[in-house]
């Protein structure tokens, strides 16, 4: 045999051993087992290189801090849930725990045991914890609901939660939804026990009130549907201008961001909104971000789903001092979504089995580009 023909006959016996190695090695690895999550696998190869940093480290290199509410139920049962909170997140809010019905079920009984554990696990953990929330329309209990008191005992009511909620946390809590969800969408103030009883002057009183109780804590109006300019952030714009013209100590505006695949605020439009706030000296912190899709779930909406948390952290972090990015769960077995809006779901950053999704490496990229810029 010449030696032209040997190398030949050698290439080709290489090429066949390389193809016949890789082929036996790839399924000897697997890397990607389906699980019966129903959202798909996460792609992991293309996001190996991602694999090991996680969120709070990069949010930390960025600036902010990165967080998930938290609920009590699965903090104590489920090890891999607090595993990942701890691993991942800088700051918690406690999904349900220190809201009215949870904290203040009777007039005079108050029960913080819940919201203590959350609390406890945030410290242990170095981690903040936003308070959410003092005032709403919703999860209130029977005796607030079917009360029938006199507006000078609403107000005593609203006062004494207010001071002792706050003052619990005082120094544990570094900041409060004090009021939540108070408009329509039309910019109208929506009906609730708190306007119907007290009068709009309910929201300046709980913002007086909480700060009474913890001078030093950040004080929020906190809504959905507010993100970008529309009628309802207008309307909120004009409710914090007066505050802040009456002396009124309010220090944020909390952007939910619950939104969908098929639906999203426009992440120009969201840096407006943010950039308007700030210049009247309001911190803005993202603080309920989660990304529902129409069930059954396809790939394209997931990478989309992926796509969307990307800008809106994307614009966050390009905004003037960002300071907290906060998701409303990041496991798709607990989120709300589910048993909130039937046909809705997979609206988080990990799977049911604690895959991260594309959406955990988007906000990954995020940061990297944010650093490397
Ligand atoms: C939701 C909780 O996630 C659910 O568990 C509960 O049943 C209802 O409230 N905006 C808010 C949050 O401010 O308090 C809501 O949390 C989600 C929408």
């Amino acid at each position: 045999m010449s030696i032209g023909k040997r190398s030949i006959v050698l290439i080709f016996l290489l090429l066949f051993v390389t193809i016949t190695f890789f082929g036996f090695h790839q399924t000897l690895q697997k890397p990607i087992e389906r699980k019966d999550s129903g959202i798909g696998e996460p792609s992991t190869p293309i996001y190996e290189h991602l694999k090991n940093y996680t969120l709070k480290d990069l949010a930390s290199r960025c600036g902010i801090m990165i967080g998930t509410c938290v609920s009590y139920s699965p903090l104590l049962n489920d090890n891999k849930y607090k595993e990942i909170i701890a691993r991942e997140f800088s700051v918690i809010t406690p999904e349900n725990e220190l809201k009215f019905e949870s904290v203040h079920p009777f007039r005079n009984v108050y029960t913080f045991s819940r919201a203590d554990t959350i609390v406890s696990f945030a410290e242990e953990h170095g981690m903040k914890v936003r308070g959410h929330c003092l005032v709403w329309h919703q999860q209130l209990p029977n005796w607030i609901l079917k009360g029938n008191y006199t507006r000078e005992e609403w107000i005593e009511i609203l006062r004494d939660h207010i001071y002792t909620v706050v003052g619990r946390y005082k120094g544990k809590i570094y900041a409060w939804d004090v009021v939540n969800e108070a408009f329509n969408d039309d910019g109208t103030l929506r009906d609730s026990v708190w306007l119907r009883n007290i009068g709009p002057e309910y929201i300046k009183l709980a913002f007086k009130w909480a700060h009474e109780a913890d001078p030093d804590a950040l004080l929020f109006y906190n809504d959905y549907g507010a993100e970008a300019i529309n009628s309802k952030s207008n309307a909120i714009y004009e409710l914090v201008k007066n505050l802040l013209e009456e002396g009124i100590p309010i220090h944020g505006i909390g952007l939910q961001m619950h939104v969908r695949v098929e639906w999203y605020p426009n992440p120009q439009s969201v840096a407006e909104n943010i950039k308007r706030f700030r210049k009247l000296g309001l911190k803005v912190e993202i603080t309920e971000m989660d990304v529902a899709i129409r069930l059954p779930v396809s790939e394209e909406e997931i990478t989309k789903q992926a796509e969307i948390y990307k800008s809106i952290l994307k614009t966050y972090l390009n905004s003037d001092s960002p300071q907290a990015f906060v998701m409303w769960g990041f496991v798709d077995k607990y989120s709300w979504i589910d048993y909130t809006f039937p046909g809705y779901g997979a609206a988080t950053i990990f799977d049911n089995e604690y895959n991260p999704k594309p959406a955990y490496y988007a906000l990954i990229e995020a940061m990297l580009d944010k650093i490397g810029s």
